[in-house]
């Protein structure tokens, strides 16, 4: 089901936004006027919150481990303590969320 979620005007190029829509959370970046990464709010790592996180060149950093995903593909491209902890540091990558632009809006996709 597509839910609109604000006018596109109310996010700045660069920035992060976090909304909820019933018990669904997720995380809009614009990372230029026409493009988004939108994806949900838990770190596919360890279910950190990553509206806590950090922006920083074309990634998203988790306030719990720092692991740094890419925006575009969702991939851990940083991965800390990798050596100590072996097995412990595997990862999914983010998860995306379809979503569009209708009339300056912003929709995403909620199934
Ligand atoms: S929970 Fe996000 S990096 Fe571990």
């Amino acid at each position: 089901m597509w839910v609109s979620v604000c006018d596109v005007s109310h996010i700045a190029v660069g920035e992060m936004k976090y909304y909820t829509h019933n018990h669904f959370s997720f995380i809009v970046v614009r990372l230029d006027s026409n493009t988004f990464s939108v994806f949900q709010s838990e770190c596919p790592h360890k279910g950190g919150p990553l509206q806590k996180g950090e922006l920083r060149d074309g990634k998203i950093i988790c306030p719990w481990h720092s692991y740094e995903f890419d925006l575009i593909t969702g991939e851990a491209v940083v991965v800390p303590y990798s050596e100590k902890y072996g097995a412990w540091r595997n990862t999914g990558k983010l998860k995306f969320i379809r979503h569009r632009v209708v009339d300056n809006r912003l929709e995403v996709d909620t199934e």
